[in-house]
């Protein structure tokens, strides 16, 4: 038996995200976004599932907010939709989106919890993607505005933001492999957008600093490690540009102002260019407060000539999966959070998104028992003490997720909550996973 143990003042919290938990879609001025758009195309999510309704967080927050409380959540991380503050992108400033938003702050902050809000969780409108999206540079502009907008509204409330979350998905995985929105198949077009969102992401650092806004700002890149299958020097660089291309490939402009030069050498390879305009480095780079690190998964692979992309094959180890097929794979945490130690020093990380799927409903006696989920969760969290004790500057975790959700191109069918939601009535069963992370935030260790 073990005690795994976190410094005092580490925070404890919870995260969601707008598209996937509000629901209210043409309630309170909100315009339409990509998401709208792509749950309804046809063949792009699984039995055409939308977030029309979701979790219905919209009406349900504060109910949703007590929960949090029962819990013990010390801070919960959400996102605003920007079709809710500017619903068609540019125009005119909608005061009832940004109303709701005040409402959910208030009743947080009543409860003690603090807010971490997030720009841009994947809902752009729609009317801005009908000119090109996050490929038109001028996306930019009114990513800007939108992003001035809601700081000056919530200054002095909230303290803690991002800018995108995973910008390796709204780039790579909606425009090159096509499977969120926009669905688009396009090597050179992701590369464009990526370097686009990194560019709003770093003049939105500067126009924080130059409002004088307060708190503390970062983004949130989805990671991945993937460990050579052997000590062979093409294995060992297959991984790396598989890796590094959700990794390196946004943190490293960010942290130290240019692109990893052997992944863009690769790109040129496949006739890719990035599309860098003098100032633009200089711009992602402003200094951040702290990154953030979504982390779910990982594994093994090793050099395949002329396979996918990178000339790489994932390895299949025989390892434990969650029930979305994502390696059960702790370590690679860990390894992940010495690397940023060694990569980039003592920058102030927050873990945040964490979590599994796993499809557990309510037993007889009506409660949810997702053992599974708990193991996960405690393996995970190992590796972050581990990390700690290490010299990782961590400062805090959120579970992915409050509550099951609207799993994007899975639609409904795929559970991440330490709640358990009945889409059918929208109640609220707290699993077993939520007792255990409950007493967590109040202790600061468990046993394993
Ligand atoms: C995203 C969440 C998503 C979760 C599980 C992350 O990629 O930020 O929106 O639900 O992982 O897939």
């Amino acid at each position: 038996m073990a005690i795994i143990q976190f410094p005092e003042g580490f925070k404890w919290g919870a995260a969601t995200a707008s598209y996937q938990v509000e629901g209210a879609y043409q309630e309170g001025g909100r315009g339409p976004s990509i998401w709208d758009t792509f749950s309804r195309t046809p063949g792009r999510v699984f039995m055409g599932d939308n977030g029309d309704v979701a979790c219905d967080m919209y009406h349900k927050y504060p109910e949703d907010v007590k929960m949090m409380a029962d819990m013990g959540l010390q801070t919960y991380r959400f996102s605003i939709a920007w079709p809710r503050i500017i619903p068609d992108g540019s125009g005119a400033v909608n005061e009832e989106g940004l109303a709701f938003y005040h409402r959910l702050v208030d009743e947080l902050l009543k409860y003690g919890i603090e807010p971490m809000c997030t720009l841009y969780h994947w809902d752009l409108p729609q009317a801005l993607q009908d000119q090109g999206g996050w490929d038109n540079r001028e996306t930019i502009e009114h990513f800007l505005r939108y992003a001035e907008t809601v700081f000056d509204s919530f200054k002095g409330k909230i303290k803690l933001w991002s800018t995108f979350n995973e910008p390796w998905c709204i780039s790579f995985l909606s425009n090159y492999l096509g499977e969120h929105a926009p669905g688009n198949r396009d090597l050179q077009l992701a590369t464009n957008v990526a370097h686009h969102l990194l560019v709003a992401h770093g003049r939105t650092v500067r126009l924080f600093r130059e409002r004088g806004i307060g708190g503390e700002i970062g983004i949130v890149p989805n990671v991945d490690w993937q460990e050579p299958y052997s000590s062979r020097q093409e294995d060992i660089d297959a991984c790396w540009r598989k890796a590094a291309w959700q990794n390196e490939w946004f943190i490293r402009p960010v942290m130290h102002g240019h692109y990893p030069e052997k992944l863009v050498e690769w790109f040129r390879g496949k006739g890719v260019e990035v599309p860098i305009l003098p100032g633009d480095m200089e711009d992602i780079s402003q200094k951040i407060d702290f990154l953030g690190i979504n982390y779910y998964t990982g594994g093994v692979g090793k050099y395949k000539e002329n396979e996918g992309l990178f000339d790489w094959e994932e390895v299949d180890m025989g390892w434990d999966r969650t029930d979305i097929g994502w390696t059960y794979y702790p370590q690679g945490l860990y390894n992940f959070l010495v690397f940023i130690k060694d990569q980039y020093g003592d920058i102030p990380v927050y873990i945040t998104e964490n979590g599994a799927c796993y499809n557990d409903g309510p037993s007889a006696d009506g409660k949810v028992h997702d053992e599974r989920r708990v193991r996960y969760i405690k393996s995970h969290l190992a590796s972050v003490a581990r990390a700690i004790e290490s010299g990782v500057n961590v400062k805090g975790y959120y579970a992915w997720s409050l509550m099951d959700n609207y799993e994007w191109a899975f639609g409904y069918s795929m559970r991440f909550g330490m709640t358990y939601v009945d889409y059918d009535t929208q109640v609220r069963i707290p699993k077993d996973s939520f007792k255990f992370y409950s007493r967590v935030a109040a202790y600061n260790w468990f046993k394993v």
